[in-house]
């Protein structure tokens, strides 16, 4: 397995330091090579073409979201009459659950609930309490307006971890990024709720833009030092087709490690694990760490673990993909639990994506499906 860190003579000091060695962990999970799944729970991870196991499977729960954040779903394109999916279009809990475990069998260990706003789907905790019972980590990512009121019962039914996007501590700016009135206070009412319930660390994911949030990035740098949560900022990424992204509107990793760097020396922390998507960097003054989440200007292909379920049963091997497999078919046309597990097994054996890498080095691509659809 390749370093999941960069090489640290790649780094520069930041606050006048050198980073540290940093030196990914080794892989723990057995992989296999063989292209089939398991029938037990759990099973070695089964391999791609790159020979990248397979570890985390990201679920949409729902394609709608309470915010219109310009850069995922701008409003000109989600507006009234968008066409979100019908319910009878979405996997039911069951249905997820069945998909779910049939990934464990192929070597997932982590779970990640997303959507949309997943919290907009109704008894969410249900579906919490169902994955609960799978060997895995259990995850969720969102806008956080709706955590306060329901972070108990997700820790009660068995999750494990939040990761809350926060883009700006200034009220303005924070409206203006989610175009829908949502107020800063609410989103930190729901990190506080969170922490409270055990849904810990906390993690707050912040998508930095130019000319837009990077006058956030070290008042948020600074709220969030000392409280135990950890703030990761990530490289606003040409997701969809919707955004408009350009690539002048993106603020680098180091650009934001620099801008921290210069006012709270920082330094290179090890990755927790094998594939993880954030650099990882702590104060020298220990008053805690942050992350940055390079996808535009370092790719982390490579070490790319990552199966993406859509809101309607799709199976996507990449963020970027421009097609994936239909297995909501193969649930309701009445699919053995076996040739569910085969369906994955295939489909992630046969997988060589490596978009970001590809983009890097100036390749074209053809139609992306939507972050807000595919989950993020
Ligand atoms: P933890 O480290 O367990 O908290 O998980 P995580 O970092 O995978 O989860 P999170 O959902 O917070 O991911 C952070 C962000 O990184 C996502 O919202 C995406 O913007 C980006 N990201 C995650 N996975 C990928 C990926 O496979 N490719 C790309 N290009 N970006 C990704
Ligand atoms: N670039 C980078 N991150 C994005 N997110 C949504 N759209 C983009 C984009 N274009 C982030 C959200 C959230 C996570 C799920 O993905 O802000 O933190
Ligand atoms: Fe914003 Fe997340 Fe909703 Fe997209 S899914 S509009 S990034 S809150
Ligand atoms: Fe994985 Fe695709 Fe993201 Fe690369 S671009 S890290 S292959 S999801």
């Amino acid at each position: 397995m390749p370093a999941t860190t960069p090489p640290p003579d790649t780094l520069p000091p930041y606050g006048g330091l050198m980073a540290q060695t940093a030196v990914s962990p080794a892989p723990t999970s057995e992989k296999n090579a063989s292209g089939t799944c398991g029938s037990r729970n759990p099973s070695p991870a089964i391999i791609d073409t790159l020979a990248r196991p397979l570890h985390d499977l990201r679920i949409s729960v729902t394609d709608r979201c309470n915010f219109r954040c310009p850069y995922c779903m701008p409003k000109t394109v989600f507006g009234r009459d968008y066409p979100f999916l019908a319910r009878t279009e979405l996997l039911s809990f069951e249905e997820i659950e069945r998909v779910a475990s049939a990934a464990v069998a192929c070597g997932v260990r982590k779970l990640r609930i997303t959507g949309g706003e997943p919290l907009l789907r109704k008894h969410l905790p249900r579906l919490i309490e169902r994955l609960a019972r799978l060997p895995v980590e259990l995850t969720l990512t969102t806008n956080g307006v709706l955590l306060a009121r329901n972070a108990q019962d997700l820790r009660n039914a068995g999750l494990n971890r939040v990761t809350v996007s926060l883009d700006a501590l200034d009220d303005a700016i924070f409206r203006r990024m989610n175009d829908a009135d949502a107020r800063v206070t609410e989103v930190l009412a729901g990190i506080d709720a969170a922490a409270a319930a055990g849904l810990s660390p906390v993690k707050i994911n912040c998508v930095a833009q130019r000319g837009v949030n990077d006058g956030e990035i070290l008042p948020l740098a600074e709220h969030f030092r000392g409280t135990g949560h950890i703030l990761r900022f990530i490289e606003y990424m040409d997701v969809g087709s919707s955004n408009g992204w350009r690539m002048d509107e993106v603020v680098t990793a180091r650009d934001i490690l620099e801008r921290i760097g210069a006012r709270h020396p920082l330094e290179a922390i090890e990755a927790a694990y094998p594939g993880e998507v954030a650099e990882r960097w702590r104060y020298r003054d220990g008053s805690g760490e942050i992350g940055v989440i390079a996808s535009v200007t370092q790719a982390f292909c490579r070490d790319c673990t990552r199966l993406r379920l859509s809101t309607d049963g799709t199976l996507y091997t990449c963020l970027f993909s421009s097609h994936g497999k239909d297995i909501r078919g193969l649930l309701r046309g009445g699919a053995s639990d076996d040739e569910l597990r085969s369906a994955i097994g295939a489909q992630w054996s046969a997988r060589s994506d490596r978009y970001s890498e590809l983009r890097q080095s100036g390749q074209p691509v053809i139609r992306k499906i939507e972050m807000s659809y595919i989950g993020g």
